[in-house]
């Protein structure tokens, strides 16, 4: 019998890329499912094969649905949010809804349960530490946000830990790094440059390479392990950094991709001016806490997880290649 077996867990964005990568994992290992996923960039294919799951395509800043659904929960996963890097430029006010009320609702329901109260999992992204001079960057470094999407993350951060020192609440903050593979969309280059790269590799597209910055890539699989283990040991509790200590500089990883799609050509351009404004430079996280806490590492090579992902969307690519147009649709 494995830890999951039976356990009931709340997914928010769970018909997204991680979590319903989540989602899959967590279904095999015998939990019992609740999503919530109001589509905004969510995509319900992404959940086909998953037999015992509860779906709520709703907000999921409903005081009264966060209370039923987190009712007798042993773990809730945070994933839904505001993901856009630089949309806030535009329209900053939503971010603070989703990413930072949102969460508020949600520890308030938390706090609220009566009975015995779930760990909650909340993905933060390695972007909370902006610029950072020395490398690899640990969990001790002082954010330094360059966006108001990274921002909110930390904002949520301090939340969890004001509500851990006056309530008793057991969180992980996961500080994803950047995250590939199957389940993400594919109709817009909000949702992760590797990922926006191997579209346009496999369609045979110009590969637009700004910069040759070290960043560090994890495959999903090994995303949703580490979010598994940090939900499933007691000790884990507090920000915990979820990436590769291996970087690769930026053209390297493009001519993986070209070679893994067989495809595509890079093509060396500037910035834009939003994404200059952000550039933190070069990135990779000390992922020691992580490993010592719970034994997770990151197992999938980048050239395996690159050609399982490229299988994948060669199978199904109907099903992320076309703009969805979900109701409420927040990302460009
Ligand atoms: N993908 C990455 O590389 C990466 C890196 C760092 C952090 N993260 C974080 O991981 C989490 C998951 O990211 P993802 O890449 O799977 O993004 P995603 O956009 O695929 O998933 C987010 C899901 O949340 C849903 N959602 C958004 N707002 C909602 C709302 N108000 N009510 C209900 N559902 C809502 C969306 O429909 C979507 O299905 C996010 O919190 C993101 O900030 C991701």
């Amino acid at each position: 019998m494995g830890y999951w077996n039976g356990k009931k867990v709340l997914i928010t964005g769970g018909l997204g890329f991680i979590g319903s990568n989540l989602a899959h994992a967590l279904d095999r290992s015998g939990a019992e499912l609740t999503l919530i996923d109001d589509l905004s960039s969510g995509n319900r294919f992404n959940i086909r094969g998953i037999k015992k799951v509860t779906v709520h395509e709703h907000d999921f800043n409903d005081a009264r649905l966060l209370a039923d659904a987190m009712t007798g929960t042993d773990a809730v996963f945070h994933l839904a949010a505001r993901t856009d890097h630089v949309a806030w430029r535009e329209d900053p006010v939503p971010y603070v809804q989703d990413n930072v009320q949102g969460t508020l609702l949600l520890l308030d329901a938390w706090k609220k349960l009566a009975g015995p109260k779930p760990k909650i999992i909340h993905t933060g992204t390695r972007g909370e530490y902006g610029p950072q001079t020395r490398l690899p960057v640990s969990e001790d470094a002082r954010p330094n946000p360059l966006g108001l999407y990274e921002l909110t993350k930390w904002q949520s951060l301090q939340m969890m830990e004001l509500y851990a020192r006056q309530f008793g609440l057991t969180f992980v903050h996961a500080r994803l790094t950047n995250v590939y593979g199957e389940r993400a969309r594919m109709d817009t280059n909000a949702s992760g440059v590797i990922n926006w790269f191997i579209r346009l590799a496999m369609d045979d597209e110009p590969i637009p390479v700004f910069g040759n910055v070290q960043r560090d890539v994890l495959y999903v699989a090994d995303c949703v392990d580490a979010l598994m283990a940090l939900a499933e040991t007691p000790g884990a509790q507090g920000t915990f950094n979820v990436g590769n200590s291996q970087p690769v500089r930026l053209h390297d990883a493009v001519d993986q991709i070209i070679s893994a799609a067989g495809h595509g050509r890079a093509v060396r351009t500037d910035y834009s001016p939003e994404r200059k404004a952000q550039e933190p430079g070069d990135f990779y996280p000390d992922i020691g806490k992580i490993r010592k806490a719970t034994g997770w590492t990151p197992k999938t090579r980048f050239t395996d997880g690159l050609a399982q992902t490229i299988a994948y969307y060669s199978k199904n690519r109907t099903q992320y290649w076309q703009k969805q147009k979900p109701k409420g649709m927040k990302q460009p």
